[in-house]
């Protein structure tokens, strides 16, 4: 059976980078669990739907085909058809994305469609939840921080408009599936880590 290697933590926190670096190191299957809560949230904006009305988002969302798969070593996602693509990582799915992954009927469905990558890879996946909610019983999990200053930069650095404060308070906030060091993880500060010595320090806390 198959297995994953769980990776949490705040916006900015090197954990994407540590999560493909680790995935091709090791041969698995990168899961970007961040890029189906955008992909929802990109959806819904598309819609117009009003994200402040849950029952609205529940119903467009239960109208959703959402596609998940696996294109090389890295996954992928779909909505309906189409693959949002680089409107993903847009200044309006950042402003949005925390408020509707907050809604549970969201997570549900999205939960179960990250579990299904089991069933045919052992993956890295990447999250807020997924040592706690998702692979609880993962014997590999890993949580990403960096300073606050160095993530805020980091963003900075790629041209985005990001408002990570902000995400971060309502993801650790929010009554479900809230962003927490999962029981049984080891933290791993990436500020003063280069890509490869946090990829090497990771390896490290995965062998022992
Ligand atoms: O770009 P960044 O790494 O900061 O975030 P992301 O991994 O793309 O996730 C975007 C947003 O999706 C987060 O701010 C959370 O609101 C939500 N998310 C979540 O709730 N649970 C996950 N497992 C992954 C993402």
């Amino acid at each position: 059976s198959h297995f994953a290697i769980a990776i949490d933590g705040p916006a900015a926190s090197g954990k994407s980078t540590l999560a493909r670096e680790l995935a091709r190191r090791l041969g698995l299957v990168m899961v970007n669990s961040g890029a189906m809560y955008r992909a929802v949230t990109w959806r819904l904006i598309e819609d117009g739907v009003d994200l402040s009305n849950e029952t609205a988002v529940v119903s467009a969302l239960e109208a959703m085909e959402i596609d998940c798969g696996v294109d090389g070593l890295s996954s992928t996602v779909s909505i309906d058809g189409v693959d949002p693509g680089e409107a993903l990582r847009s200044e309006q799915v950042n402003g949005k994305v925390s408020q509707v992954s907050a809604v549970p009927a969201v997570r549900e469905r999205l939960v179960a469609l990250q579990r299904d990558y089991l069933k045919t890879a052992d993956v890295v996946m990447e999250g807020r939840d997924i040592g706690t909610v998702v692979f609880p019983d993962s014997p590999y999990k890993i949580y990403v921080d960096a300073d606050e200053a160095v993530r805020a930069q980091r963003r900075v650095a790629i041209g985005e408009v990001d408002s990570v404060a902000d995400r971060d308070r309502d993801d650790s906030q929010r009554k479900t599936a809230p962003l927490k060091v999962a029981e049984g993880a080891v933290i791993l500060d990436t500020s003063d880590h280069t890509i490869e010595s946090g990829v090497d320090a990771a390896l490290e806390i995965l062998r022992s």
